[in-house]
């Protein structure tokens, strides 16, 4: 494992308990920084943050609710003094259904979480990067956004059009928000993971997590680490000239 410098650094995972989420923040604690955990699964989100020792943090936020960033920003700094990084991992699928048939309340539900909640997440963080004093990077503010989006927002998969399309939404928003804040020390970025066994493969039907393995050049599922690695590196320093951009992590399937 490369040794990557968030010492000092402070960063907010959303979805933060289980998951990705979780394996970035372990990977950004092992790498000098402390973690504030946003997930709606408050006892989850307690014994993850105890599992990282005492410079993780957790609080119970649901992202597709306004009032609840808003309030989960506050009780952050009212903790630390900056927020360096934010990492968008909150996330669902869905049911697979075709769409002529998949239920209007759940297209709404992963549509409120999972670009709702980036656009919400983004929306009160950025407020306060804006306002932080030059950490390197150039320009006024400072910070890192990290989007996870999928490789279905790149290519769209079947039975799967609610999160196809929430995940490019995903990709769009980091491209947009990416330019708005070019002339800042603020840089967004999005990875688009192909499938990585974690929790959320039980939200999934077998034949689509077959259909998504037959679809990896290389045979086999991401790992969590290796989405860490990816992440973790666009939440330091050194991620200084790319913004607006879509880092691929797809074993070879998404390679534009
Ligand atoms: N695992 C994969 O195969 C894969 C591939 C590509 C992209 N992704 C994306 O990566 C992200 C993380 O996925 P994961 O595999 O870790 O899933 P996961 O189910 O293991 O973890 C998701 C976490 O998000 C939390 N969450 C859900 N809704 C929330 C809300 N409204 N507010 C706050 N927290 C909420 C859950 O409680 C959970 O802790 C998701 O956005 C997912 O779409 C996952």
């Amino acid at each position: 494992m490369n040794q990557l410098d968030f010492a000092g650094r402070h960063a907010v995972v959303t979805g933060g308990a289980t998951g990705l989420g979780f394996g970035i923040a372990q990977r950004l604690v092992a790498s000098g920084g402390s973690v504030t955990l946003w997930d709606r699964d408050e006892a989850a989100a307690n014994q993850a943050a105890h599992s990282l020792g005492d410079t993780a943090f957790a609080l119970k936020v649901d992202v597709s609710q306004q009032p609840s960033v808003a309030k989960a920003v506050a009780a952050t700094l009212a903790q630390v003094p900056r927020i360096d990084a934010l990492v968008n991992s909150a996330g669902i699928t869905g049911p697979n259904a075709r769409l002529w048939d998949y239920p209007v309340d759940d297209w709404r539900q992963v549509m409120d979480i999972n670009i709702n909640g980036v656009f919400l997440c983004c929306r009160e963080v950025v407020a306060q990067m804006r306002k932080q004093g030059s950490g390197g990077g150039g320009g006024s503010g400072y910070g890192r956004i990290v989007n996870i989006a999928s490789v279905a927002g790149k290519d769209g998969n079947p039975n799967a059009s609610a999160y196809s399309a929430s995940k490019a939404a995903v990709i769009g928003l980091t491209k947009s928000l990416g330019k708005e804040l070019a002339d800042t020390g603020i840089r967004v970025n999005c990875v688009t993971p192909a499938a990585v066994k974690t929790a959320i493969f039980d939200q999934m039907t077998p034949e689509h997590i077959a259909f998504m393995l037959s679809k990896i050049p290389m045979g086999r599922f991401g790992t969590v680490e290796e989405v860490a690695a990816m992440v973790g590196w666009l939440c330091t320093e050194d991620c200084s000239f790319s913004t607006g951009a879509v880092f691929d992590l797809s074993g070879g399937r998404s390679t534009y």
